[in-house]
């Protein structure tokens, strides 16, 4: 099994270029599905991710083409209407070819995702809503069998929760659906923004008409195009914690600040020096790291996918902080091997109470998600000695060149395979 060693004590300098986003590509790699022409997509990140849902898109027919650069996807009229456990199993986002399915077919047959580390994760609120398109669904062993009989139908929907995945689904779905689609409460994650830029790009028509509701009028058919994808504001704020945390000095370029305003905001609260251009950040961490209490929640608040990372952070605070995990119920997979680092971390609930001024002992540990993955390495970076952090395929799902990427800035990092 791949495992990473990290040496610490490290002091992060230099300049690190932000991949393209993993959850901005993934919806749009589905969405690749409503069309028949080709589809150009540059800035995909190279991580395991986005190689399953490739797989995913040729396992139901797509044609596609990889030059490293730029990624062409065809879509022959018959594109198959199955997508397999062994593909769905390993990344959630694997049901967002539901949507789209159903809007070009009419029928689909989508296994579930499942469980993850994070919490149980379930898809109610995609089918329901889906439901209200006038698909019909039944779940038979793991599978969602749904079907339209009269095609998609436009409709006046409102989500009972804010979910990235349902809100995504629905655009795609509702983008061929007859008539015109209004979806209320919806998430407003930059990569949502990036979808809905890709689709009307393709000749779809959708429009925010206010901060959580989008409209969409139904179109026959999409046109060929290309398109540029986002970078990834959580591969941002992660560099970014670790120059906070390591007392580094980095220049993140790439990305514009705006789209990532609460973090650094958060980040100058703890003490760190931020200067914003167009762009571009450059952060300096400060020897004095101030206590914060967090509370992550949909976009734009503190985002669940840098929580594990800031939880480090705060690890080394001048006091006590708190987290709240409002997104998922499970998402503290990373305290126990935190604590045996040497952290105080103590949860209640959805609650973690994070002792500061704590030193950190390097130690072999075991990666449990993506992000918390991350966030061992972070912690490896400043405990002095080797870390080993196992099961790092986590790691590769998300993180294009992170090894590549942190050796130039600095760091003694090395892969066993
Ligand atoms: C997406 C991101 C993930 C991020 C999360 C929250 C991708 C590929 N993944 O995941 O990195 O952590 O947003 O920002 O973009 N829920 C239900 N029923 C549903 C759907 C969701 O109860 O049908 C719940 C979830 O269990 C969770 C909450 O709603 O508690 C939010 O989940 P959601 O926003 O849907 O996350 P994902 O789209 O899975």
């Amino acid at each position: 099994m791949k495992k990473l060693e990290v040496f610490g004590v490290a002091k992060l300098k230099g300049q690190i270029k932000i991949s393209g986003s993993k959850n901005a590509s993934l919806p749009i790699l589905a969405a690749t599905l409503l069309s028949n022409k080709k589809i150009f997509l540059t800035n995909l990140p190279r991580v395991k991710d986005i190689e399953t849902m490739l797989l995913l898109l040729k396992s139901l027919g797509s044609i596609i083409e990889d030059n490293k650069k730029v990624t062409t996807i065809k879509n022959n009229k018959q594109v198959k209407s199955f997508a397999s456990y062994s593909l769905v199993k390993t990344m959630r986002a694997g049901i967002l070819v539901l949507g789209p399915l159903l809007a070009k077919f009419g029928k689909a047959k989508v296994s579930l995702p499942g469980g993850c580390a994070i919490g149980t994760r379930p898809v109610d609120i995609h089918l329901k809503a889906l439901s209200k398109l006038g698909v019909k669904y039944k779940i038979i062993q793991g599978y969602v069998h749904a079907n339209a009989p009269k095609g998609l139908i436009g409709a006046n929907i409102r989500f009972p929760k804010i979910s990235v995945g349902a809100t995504e689904n629905l655009i795609i779905a509702a983008s061929l659906a007859k008539g015109k689609t209004i979806l209320s409460n919806c998430a407003i994650e930059p990569e949502i923004k990036d979808l809905v830029n890709f689709l009307n790009k393709i000749g779809c028509n959708v429009k925010w008409i206010s901060k959580r509701k989008v409209k969409i009028e139904g179109v026959t058919k999409v046109s060929q195009s290309n398109y540029q994808v986002m970078p990834d504001r959580i591969e941002a704020g992660t560099y970014l914690i670790a120059a906070a945390l390591t007392e580094g000095n980095l220049k993140i370029i790439g990305i514009d600040p705006k789209i990532i305003n609460t973090e650094i905001n958060v980040l100058k609260k703890i003490g760190a020096k931020i200067i914003q251009k167009k762009n571009e950040i450059s952060i300096w961490g400060s020897k004095k790291i101030k206590n914060i209490n967090i509370r992550t929640s949909p976009y734009p608040g503190f985002p669940t996918d840098l929580q594990a990372q800031m939880m480090v952070l705060l690890c080394k605070a001048n006091k006590k902080s708190y987290i709240r995990e409002e997104i998922f119920e499970n998402r503290f997979m990373h305290v126990a091997e935190l604590n045996r680092m040497g952290a105080k971390i103590s949860v209640v609930g959805n609650k973690a109470t994070i002792e500061g001024n704590i030193e950190f002992k390097a130690a072999e540990l075991m990666a449990t998600d993506l992000r918390a993955s991350v966030s061992l390495i972070l912690a490896a970076l400043v405990s002095k000695g080797k870390s080993v952090i196992n099961r790092i395929y986590h790691l590769d799902r998300g993180y294009e060149d992170i090894e590549k990427k942190l050796k130039k800035i600095g760091v003694k990092i090395k892969r066993f395979n």
